[in-house]
């Protein structure tokens, strides 16, 4: 199996992590055939919704280190992660989410970005963005305090705290927790339901909810070029390096 699948049941498109050796570690590759799924179900009649979906116990954890490495040392960036956010901040169709275990870095941010989010109990969220001597992306520095409030934000985005199932429902990131073994079945319930409505209305609906996708946008590009500039940073760098190191020894 491909390290995303894409697969549809009915009218919901499910696109899953399956890198579970790498902690579903999203690489380059990995994020455009994201973008590109999203893309097309916008497009698609047959497609009402979106799910994702990771692995036992490893939703993902963010984007695959050894990628920001490269980077660091002068590596080309690629566009790739900023074409699969512009598809879920700029599409038009619901998107959903379930997390069981881990959700590191744009895994929790791209949360943010979902309409409806379940969470089994083991599910944890955390943006170590600042330790990694990086800064808040996808347009989490402008969500998340929408979301929760600038405080919880700042505890989440800068502190770099870890948000248990029930803190990220408290602070409404998720929805609800449901049971690791009823979760899929769960999100898919709610997707279907969701694909079965009128879908003009339903992308109107979304629209509206979202506010405006431009301003969101605007801040993920001023994000971005903000976490170009610190991949380069000392600070990135040695953190990178204490990663690898780690798991060297
Ligand atoms: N990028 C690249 N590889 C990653 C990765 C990432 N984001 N997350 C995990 N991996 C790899 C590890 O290097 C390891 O590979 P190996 O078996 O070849 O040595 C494998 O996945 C398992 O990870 P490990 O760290 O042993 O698992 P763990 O259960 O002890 O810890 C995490 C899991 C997610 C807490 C830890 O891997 C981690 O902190 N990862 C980095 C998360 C991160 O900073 N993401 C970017 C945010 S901006």
């Amino acid at each position: 199996m491909a390290e995303i699948d894409v697969s549809c049941e009915g009218r919901v498109q499910i696109i899953r992590f399956n890198r579970a050796g790498k902690k579903n570690a999203i690489t380059r590759a990995m994020y455009q055939t994201m973008a590109d799924a999203v893309v097309a179900a916008d497009s698609s009649d047959e497609i009402g919704a979106t799910v994702f979906f990771g692995q036992p116990e490893v939703f993902t954890s963010g984007n695959d280190l050894m990628d920001f490495m490269a980077i660091a040392q002068g590596g080309e960036h690629g566009g790739e992660v900023i074409s699969f956010l512009r598809a879920i901040i700029g599409g038009t169709k619901p998107l959903l989410a379930g997390v069981d275990g881990l959700a590191v870095g744009v895994g929790t941010t791209m949360l943010m970005h979902c309409d409806l989010v379940y969470a089994s109990p083991r599910a944890w969220m955390q943006t170590p963005f600042v330790d990694l001597g990086l800064v808040p992306e996808a347009g989490s520095s402008l969500v998340a305090p929408r979301i929760m409030g600038h405080q919880k934000a700042f505890a989440l985005l800068a502190l770099g705290e870890k948000f248990s199932a029930s803190q990220a429902e408290a602070a409404g990131l998720v929805n609800a927790v449901v049971d690791e073994a009823d979760l899929e079945a769960h999100v898919l319930d709610a997707a279907r339901n969701l694909s079965e409505k009128p879908p003009e209305a339903l992308s109107i609906a979304r629209r509206l909810a979202r506010g405006n996708r431009d301003e969101i946008i605007g801040r993920m590009e001023e994000e971005g070029a903000l976490f170009a500039q610190r991949l380069q940073s000392d600070e990135a760098r040695n953190a990178f390096m204490a990663f690898m190191t780690k798991k060297a020894s």
